[in-house]
């Protein structure tokens, strides 16, 4: 009788055990629907999206806010808006990347058929900054400072 019970007792806290198990264990959950591609192949894994803005923001050294915004009435991000000019700005760098890396670096060589191609990324010019200055080097500041008109412009007399 005593055995009986305590079989009563162990196999229902077992199925308490499964049950609850059942209940918190990660459904086969659909991943969001990407819905607002205008840069990345529209069939793109959610999961390779997801990996490309970690390191996006990792690259600019910011949070996903930065670029993405949030939707007032919900209070969640809205990650198909495109209200932050930022993440336009984010479209035009890649496509300039994707240029650089196909003009310049495709070939097994650079243009000058010297160094193997490895490309550029956000990080190249980033390293962790969202906004890279254009500087010179100190040393080439000379005494006049920077030339006039910034690191861009034509060399005095053209
Ligand atoms: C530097 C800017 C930038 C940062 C930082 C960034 N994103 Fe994005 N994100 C973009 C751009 C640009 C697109 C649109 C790509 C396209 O047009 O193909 C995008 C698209 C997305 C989409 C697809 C939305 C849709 O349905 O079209 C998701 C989801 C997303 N980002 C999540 C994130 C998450 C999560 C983070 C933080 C870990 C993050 N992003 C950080 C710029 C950024
Ligand atoms: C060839 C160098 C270079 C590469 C590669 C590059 N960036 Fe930039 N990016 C810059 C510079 C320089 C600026 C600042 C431009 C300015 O003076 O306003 C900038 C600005 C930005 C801004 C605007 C920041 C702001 O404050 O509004 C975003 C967003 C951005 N980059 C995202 C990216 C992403 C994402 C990638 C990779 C897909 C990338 N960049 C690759 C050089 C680069």
């Amino acid at each position: 009788m005593y055995f009986k019970k305590q079989l009563i007792v162990t196999v229902s806290v077992l199925t308490v055990i499964a049950l609850s198990v059942a209940a918190t264990s990660p459904q086969q959950q659909e991943p969001p629907k990407l819905v607002n591609l205008k840069v990345f192949p529209k069939n793109i894994p959610y999961r390779v999206l997801d990996h490309e803005m970690d390191v996006w923001s990792a690259s600019l050294g910011v949070r996903c806010n930065f670029c993405h915004a949030r939707n007032d009435q919900t209070g969640k991000m809205d990650f198909a808006s495109d209200a932050k000019p930022e993440k336009t700005a984010a479209r035009h760098m890649f496509l300039m990347t994707a240029k650089i890396n196909k003009k310049f670096f495709q070939a097994k060589k650079d243009t000058l058929g010297m160094v193997l191609a490895t490309g550029v990324n956000c990080n190249t010019c980033h390293h962790g900054v969202s906004h890279p200055e254009v500087k010179i080097p100190e040393e080439h500041h000379g005494p006049g400072g920077p030339p006039p008109g910034g690191p861009g412009a034509p060399p005095p007399g053209k």
